[in-house]
């Protein structure tokens, strides 16, 4: 349907959009059991908090530089296939050290299946930096100051995921300091397992130029009103919000009524395939679920553009293609 449209995403995390086949492969190489969360081709779980678990074991099939370029050269590949021209992938170099590779192994390898996918198909990509609240504030600081002492062009982005109810944005402040000071992009999940108040949070303390999801704001209008004023955009992920049922169906969905309320929105698929999703399917639901034309479609994309943490003249040429 959405075939012939140009795509960008900017919320997708690398470990996320793991294919099932190919962590069930990885598992057998390493011999892990992954059989609790990884069933007849489909990853399990049922509510957030199971969510995150089977990301993070799945994550943990994952072990060299070479398996995380795998991983990202085949995801990116995916997404080049169906049109994509641009990816912000989220990832995490705690999550580097926590499997024993280390950050800076883990980062390489990202980077070097970037590299790998950019030759085959012209697909840009950038580096999302992520902490994760679950392991806790220092270690949210510890992935902001991995991020400002990498120096790595590829990285131009900070962001806060995880279980958003552990905390208050606030506990994480520091983190967001350290990555403005060194002129990353700041955005962070914020409106999607929590209520309204969340954004208003991440907007009172952090004021990143974007919010991942985001969408619960449409439980106060005022607020709604504030994100459209400021011009922060949001990282909408319907099939993602669907299936973890932050909303109980797409005609719930507040996807339409944020965009013409004013708000900045695009569409991205957060963890395809956890979520029995992908990027090609999001474009295609915004046409079947939520009536947008091909002409508003392109807007989207050209708001994920202008949104993106990209240098100024790959803005342009990005641009350029739409
Ligand atoms: N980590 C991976 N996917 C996530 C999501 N949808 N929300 C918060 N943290 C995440
Ligand atoms: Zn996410």
């Amino acid at each position: 349907m959405t075939s012939r449209l140009k795509k960008v995403e900017l919320h997708c995390h690398l470990e996320g959009a793991a294919p099932p086949a190919l962590s069930l492969a990885q598992a057998r190489k390493y011999n892990i059991d992954v059989s609790e969360y990884l069933k007849d081709g489909t990853y399990v779980w049922h509510d957030f908090a199971s969510f995150l678990e089977c990301y993070d074991k799945i994550s943990e099939v994952y072990k060299s530089a070479e398996d995380y370029a795998l991983l990202t050269e085949t995801y990116l590949a995916e997404l080049a296939d169906v049109g994509s021209i641009y990816s912000e992938l989220i990832v995490s170099p705690d999550h580097g050290k926590r499997i024993g590779l280390g950050a800076d192994a883990y980062i390489e390898g990202v980077c070097e299946g970037i590299r790998r996918a950019r030759e085959a198909s012209g697909i840009e990509a950038r580096l999302i930096v992520t902490g994760e609240r679950h392991f806790g504030p220092d270690s949210v600081v510890g992935a902001a100051e991995y991020a400002a002492k990498a120096q790595n062009p590829l990285i131009t982005g900070f962001n806060l995921a995880g279980e958003e109810r552990m905390g208050r944005v606030a506990d994480y402040a520091r983190a967001f300091d350290i990555a403005r000071d060194i002129g990353l992009g700041l955005t962070i999940h914020a409106g999607e397992v929590c209520g309204a108040f969340s954004v208003a949070d991440a907007l009172d303390v952090v004021r990143p130029a974007r919010i991942g999801h985001g969408v619960r704001a449409i439980e106060d209008s005022a607020l709604v009103s504030r994100l459209a004023d400021l011009g922060t955009v949001l990282e909408v992920c319907p099939g993602s919000n669907i299936a973890l049922k932050v909303f109980p169906d797409f005609a719930s969905h507040p996807l339409r009524k944020l965009k013409e309320a004013g708000v900045r929105v695009t569409i991205s698929s957060d963890d395809p395939p956890f979520f029995h999703t992908s990027l090609k399917r999001e474009y295609d639901l915004a046409a079947s679920a939520f009536g947008f034309s091909d002409a508003e479609i392109d807007q989207l994309t050209r708001t994920g553009i202008e949104a993106a943490f990209v240098d100024e003249e790959t803005r342009q040429a990005l641009l350029a293609r739409i």
